[in-house]
C-alpha cells in the first residue's frame, strides 16, 4: 500500500473517531425522541393492575429498537392493542406519562398516542395502509382503483390528519420536559407520518427534525393519483423536517422529482440532494437500512430456534427453496408460486426432490385487500400442490406455514438452498440480509429488482423483474444446478457485504449528519 493511500485511510479512522465522539456527545447533552405509528412494545393486562410487554413486530421495531438499547430515548407511538391502552391509564393514575416497559431491558422510555377507534381506523385502515402503502408500493389496478371518495376525504381530514396532530402535540410535550439548551433531536419513522414535521415546525421554529421513510417513494406522475391538496400536504410536511431519508439514491430523487413538480416556491438542487423552501434548506438523503448482525445470529443459534431445528427438517428435501414475507400484496407471493410452477412443468426431474416452504404472516387483516390477497396465496397453494402431489411418495411441492415467529423463520432459513424475495417493491426487503446472513448452505438469493437490497446485494443475487414468471423460474432452475464453488463465492460475498453495513452504520449515519447540521446553511449543501 502506498503511503499515500495509508495517509488518506488514517485520515479517515480519525475522522470516524472524531464523529462518533461528536455523535456521543450530542447524545449525551440532548434528549432523543423517536416517534413511530407502532410500538416498540405491546402490553398484555395480567391482572391485578400488573402488566408485561412483548417486542412488536416489524422490521422498523427491530431495527430502531437495536441501536437504541444504547442511548437514553423517548418513544412515541400509537397505542394499538387494549393492553396499551390500559397501561396508559395506568400511568395515568400514578401521575407519570413516560412508561417504562417490563419485561424489558431496553433502554428508552414510551409516551402513547391514544387516538379514539374511529380516527385511528381512518388513519390506519383507511389512509396509511389501503392508500399510502398502495400508492408507494405501485400497488394499484388503476383502471379501477383507488377511488378518491367523500369517504376518503373524511377519513384524511378525521383520522390522517387528526391523529398526525396528536403525534406532532405529544412530541411537542415531551420537547418541552427537556431542560433548556437541550433542544431535542426528533427522528420521525415513516409513511404513517408525514405530516408531523411541518406541524412541529410551526409551533417549534428551532426543532431539530429528521423523518425516515422506511418504504419505497414512486415517481411524481404515480402521487397524481392523489388530489393535490394530499400529495402537497404530504410532502409539505417533509419539507417541515431538517433531514429527508429514503432507503435508495432512487427513491431521493423521485421525492426531490415530487416536490418540484408539487410544492409551490421550492427551488431544488439535485447535485447536493438539498430542497430550498419557506427560507430553510432541507437535505435528502439515502440511508440504507440493514439488520443488527449479532442481535439476528443470536436468535438464530438461541434455544428456541435450536427446539424448532428439531422438528424442521421433516419440511425440508433435497433441495429446499424459503420464502419468509408478511401476507402481503407487495412481496408478490403469488407470482412466486407461479414460477415455481412453471420451474416444475419445464423440469419434472426435480418433482418430488424440492420442497417449498413458504412461512407466511397474516397482516393488516382489517384491510380488504389484505384479507383477499391472504385467500388468493392459500388458493395457488392449494392448485399447484393438487397438479403435482405425488399420492405414492406423499410429496407435496408447497408447504404454507402460517404465522410468525422470528427463532422459528430463522432457524428454517439456515437450511435453503434457494431464498425467494421477489417483492413487487420492497422498501429494503430484510429477510434477504437476515437469510444470507444466518444461510448455513451457502444457499442461493434470489433477488427482486424492486427490492431496496439489490443496490447492495444485486450483484451476488439472481436477480429477477418482479413480474417475469418466466424469468423467475428459469433462476430456480439456474440457483437450484449451480455448481457447489460458485454458491460458495456468492454466499460468502453476501454475508461480508451484510456484516459491512449492519444497521449501526444505518443509525450513525443519521446521526453524523444531524449532528452536521449546527454548521450554517451555506455549508450544508457541498456536492455528495
Ligand atoms: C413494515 C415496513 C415498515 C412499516 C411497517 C408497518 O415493517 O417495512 O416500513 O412501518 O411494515 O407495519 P404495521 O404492521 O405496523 O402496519
Amino acid at each position: 500500500m502506498s503511503s499515500n493511500a495509508t495517509t488518506n485511510m488514517a485520515a479517515a479512522d480519525a475522522a470516524a473517531h472524531t464523529m462518533d465522539d461528536r455523535i456521543r456527545q450530542t447524545l449525551d447533552e440532548r434528549p432523543l425522541i423517536v416517534a413511530s405509528n407502532r410500538g416498540p412494545v405491546t402490553f398484555t393486562a395480567e391482572g391485578n393492575d400488573r402488566f408485561s410487554s412483548r417486542q412488536g413486530s416489524g422490521g422498523l421495531v427491530t431495527a430502531i429498537g437495536a441501536v437504541l438499547q444504547e442511548h437514553q430515548a423517548i418513544w412515541i407511538a400509537a397505542a394499538m392493542t387494549k393492553g396499551d391502552r390500559e397501561r396508559v391509564k395506568k400511568a395515568e393514575r400514578e401521575g407519570h406519562a413516560l412508561i417504562t416497559p417490563e419485561d424489558s431491558d431496553s433502554n428508552f422510555k414510551l409516551r402513547f398516542v391514544v387516538p379514539e377507534t374511529d380516527a385511528y381506523n381512518k388513519y390506519y385502515n383507511e389512509i396509511s395502509n389501503p392508500l399510502l402503502w398502495f400508492l408507494q408500493h405501485y400497488l394499484w389496478d388503476t383502471p379501477r382503483a383507488p377511488d378518491i371518495t367523500h369517504e376518503t376525504w373524511d377519513a384524511w381530514r378525521n383520522g390522517y390528519v387528526k391523529v398526525n396532530e396528536m403525534f406532532a402535540d405529544e412530541i411537542l410535550v415531551a420537547c418541552e420536559d427537556s431542560q433548556p439548551g437541550q433542544e431535542p433531536i426528533i427522528m420521525l419513522q415513516d409513511y404513517q407520518l408525514y405530516l408531523c414535521g411541518q406541524m412541529i415546525r410551526q409551533k417549534r421554529p428551532h426543532a431539530t427534525i429528521q423523518h425516515f421513510v422506511h418504504i419505497p417513494w414512486p415517481d411524481p406522475d404515480y402521487w397524481r393519483l392523489l388530489p393535490m391538496e394530499m400529495r402537497c400536504s404530504i410532502c409539505e410536511g417533509l419539507l417541515g423536517c431538517d433531514i429527508v431519508g429514503f432507503q435508495t439514491p432512487n427513491h431521493v430523487r423521485s421525492f426531490m422529482y415530487t416536490c418540484e413538480a408539487y410544492v409551490p416556491d421550492c427551488t431544488i438542487d439535485y447535485a447536493t440532494r438539498c430542497i430550498q423552501w419557506n427560507d430553510r434548506v432541507i437535505q435528502v438523503r439515502a440511508y440504507p437500512i440493514s439488520i443488527d448482525t449479532d442481535e439476528v445470529r443470536k436468535t438464530a443459534y438461541s434455544q428456541e430456534a435450536r427446539a424448532y431445528e428439531r422438528y424442521l427438517p421433516t419440511h425440508w428435501n433435497e433441495f429446499t427453496i424459503l420464502r419468509a414475507d408478511r401476507a402481503e400484496p407487495s412481496k408478490n407471493i403469488i407470482r412466486g408460486f407461479l414460477a415455481f410452477d412453471r420451474f416444475l412443468e419445464v423440469h419434472p426431474e426435480f418433482r418430488d426432490r424440492v420442497n417449498f416452504i413458504a412461512v407466511t404472516q397474516p397482516s393488516r387483516m382489517d384491510v380488504e385487500e389484505y384479507r383477499n390477497y391472504l385467500d388468493d396465496v392459500s388458493a395457488i397453494v392449494g392448485r399447484i400442490n393438487a397438479r403435482y402431489a405425488n399420492v405414492e411418495t406423499g410429496w407435496q411441492p408447497i408447504q404454507l406455514i402460517m404465522g410468525e415467529k422470528y427463532a422459528r423463520v430463522l432457524a428454517a432459513m439456515k437450511w435453503y438452498d434457494l431464498l425467494m424475495v421477489n417483492s413487487l417493491m420492497d422498501g429494503m426487503a430484510l429477510v434477504a440480509k437476515e437469510g444470507a446472513l444466518v444461510n448455513e448452505r451457502s444457499g442461493v438469493l434470489l433477488l427482486s429488482e424492486g427490492a431496496g437490497a439489490v443496490e447492495q446485494l444485486g450483484e451476488y443475487a439472481l436477480v429477477v423483474a418482479p413480474a417475469d414468471v418466466e424469468g423467475t423460474a428459469n433462476a430456480i432452475y439456474e440457483a437450484l444446478s449451480m455448481p457447489i464453488a460458485e454458491r460458495q463465492r456468492r454466499a460468502l460475498a453476501l454475508k461480508r457485504a451484510i456484516e459491512r453495513e449492519d444497521v449501526t452504520v444505518w443509525f450513525r449515519d443519521q446521526l453524523s449528519d444531524i449532528v452536521r447540521l449546527e454548521r450554517p446553511d451555506s455549508e450544508k449543501c457541498e456536492e455528495v
